[in-house]
């Protein structure tokens, strides 16, 4: 696909025959299961500055937290005892609290005591902490790139060294070349981003051979400078565009593990989810961070969660899949 016709998708009068071309794919490629992930986030401590995320280091009107160890394999445990097969660790970037020892005993223990695979996603981090991980038996990383353009993505996250490569693009290909799978993705309707760049995205997360996308709408979090900035956006914080971004996805990464994200079903918790299966999405991520804390997870505003093992979250989650075609399969 050429980043004219991207384009072109991107904004043609309606979308209804893309949705259904990327759903034939993921019914080849996929057949009708959907993944569960069991979301768990580690801790709101951060310490970078990034102009968007409620969680930056400079918001001083969040409380902050941190599991320990033995909660988060707890909340492992949930994960296999609800049959997802897969457990996400994610967290504000802190190496001095997830050291590269630390995240490596937490691997190995959840591997040896529950038999998933671990997804981490734990922010920027040296090839060498990366190396350990996956030698703990790490599966999989995830790390949204957030926007290709270069001014963009210095411009809204502060200290970003842009001398080389794409700091986040240089290490996605790292973590491939370490036998990770690996998740890319961005966000949508950034202050100043433009319609080209989102195609550009795309057409990245082909180049990199992404395993996993992760695309969400961007949520302005009034806490934080970009959530003041006025500045237009060519993109817009929709549904119909967040899905024609999954489909897209979809049509250059048939295989591609695609999760219709927390941030769509924000943006319309009625709605949003099953929208995102009907355009090619084939996973969901259920939150299994432990209640107390669920609600200091602040990256933006009004986060709906999808929580397991509440029942009625659950119920209302498969009645989903089943409006969608779509049956939860353990992987
Ligand atoms: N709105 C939507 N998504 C956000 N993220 C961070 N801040 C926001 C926001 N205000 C996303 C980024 C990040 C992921 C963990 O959450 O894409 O990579």
């Amino acid at each position: 696909m050429t980043r004219a016709g991207i384009l072109a998708r991107l904004t043609a009068p309606d979308a209804f025959a893309l949705f259904a071309e990327a759903r034939a794919i993921r019914a080849k490629t996929k057949g009708d299961a959907c993944f569960l992930r069991g979301l768990v986030e580690l801790s709101s401590v951060c310490d970078r500055d990034c102009l968007y995320c409620g969680m930056r280091h400079s918001n001083a009107r969040t409380h902050r937290y941190a599991l320990d160890d033995a909660t988060i394999v707890a909340c492992a445990r949930l994960a296999r005892e609800l049959r997802f097969g897969t457990v996400v660790l994610q967290a504000g970037e802190c190496p001095a609290l997830w050291t590269r020892e630390r995240v490596a005993g937490l691997v190995r223990r959840i591997k040896g005591e529950t038999g998933q695979r671990v997804t981490l996603s734990l922010g920027e981090r040296s090839e060498a902490d990366t190396a350990a991980w996956r030698e703990a038996g790490a599966d999989r990383y995830l790390l949204r790139f957030e926007t290709t353009d270069r001014a963009l993505f210095a411009r809204i996250h502060p200290g970003a060294s842009m001398a080389g490569e794409h700091p986040r693009l240089a290490q996605l290909r790292r973590m491939k070349a370490q036998g990770y799978e690996i998740g890319g993705g961005f966000m949508l309707g950034l202050p100043g981003q433009t319609l080209a760049s989102v195609a550009d995205d795309l057409l990245t997360l082909a180049d990199l051979r992404c395993d996993m996308v992760g695309v969400g709408p961007y949520l302005a979090h009034p806490d934080t400078p970009l959530g003041r900035d006025a500045t237009p956006s060519e993109v817009p914080v929709s549904v119909d565009f967040t899905c024609r971004c999954y489909a897209l996805a979809r049509l250059l990464l048939p295989k591609a593990n695609i999760p219709s994200t927390t941030a769509l079903s924000t943006l319309d918790p009625a709605h949003g989810r099953v929208a995102g299966l009907n355009a090619g999405a084939n996973v969901f991520m259920p939150n299994l961070t432990p209640r107390t804390v669920r609600a200091d997870y602040q990256i933006y505003p009004d986060k709906v969660c999808v929580v397991a093992p509440e029942a009625d979250s659950l119920a209302a989650l498969r009645a989903d899949l089943a409006a969608a075609g779509l049956a939860q399969q353990e992987g």
